[in-house]
């Protein structure tokens, strides 16, 4: 087993490329939003230094996000992204049973990868399994929240007179 797959500080598994390539050809990804020179998947791309999760995201975006305790972070920024019309391809691993997964993943549409991945530069396949997450661009859903928001305000403010 591989088990430096498993530690949270190594948080940079590089996209197989072929895996990518056959996902670029159905999405044509501008922006990899997480990503280090060495390892970008598209010309546009953001690196620890701007952080990712701080900035506004634009067209297509390809997400393989480090895979330590802030997953959830990356898929929460990923489907938020998604309401204000941007689309996000997420590669991450399966963990069907964590909150995440149940809060997020499961408002995309989920491709899970038969077999196990083996990430570029790794010795071994991974020891867990992978899916794809798509979160299409959702933008209707902001829309909705927001007239939700606004609808609320109105109540209050018509109790309160
Ligand atoms: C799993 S690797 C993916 C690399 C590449 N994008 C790919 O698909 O193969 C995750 C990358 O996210 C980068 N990263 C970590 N925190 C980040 C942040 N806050 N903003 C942008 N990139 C970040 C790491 O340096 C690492 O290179």
């Amino acid at each position: 087993m591989n088990h430096a797959l498993f530690q949270s500080d190594r948080q940079d598994w590089e996209t197989p490329q072929r895996l990518f390539d056959k996902l670029d050809a159905e999405f044509h990804f501008t922006h990899d939003v997480c990503a280090l020179p060495k390892n970008a998947k598209c010309r546009s791309y953001f690196t620890p230094r701007e952080d990712g999760l701080l900035q506004d995201w634009k067209g297509v975006c390809w997400m393989n996000p480090p895979y330590g305790k802030e997953i959830e972070k990356w898929m929460q920024k990923a489907f938020f992204e998604s309401t204000r019309g941007v689309t996000v391809v997420c590669l991450v691993p399966a963990r069907t049973d964590t909150e995440w997964w149940h809060k997020y993943a499961l408002q995309g549409e989920i491709r899970f990868l038969r077999g196990r991945l083996k990430f570029q530069g790794a010795d071994a396949t991974a020891p867990f399994p992978s899916a794809v997450v798509v979160f299409r661009d959702q933008w209707w859903k902001r829309r909705q929240s927001d007239d939700r928001r606004q609808s609320a305000a109105k109540r209050r403010k018509e109790a309160t007179v």
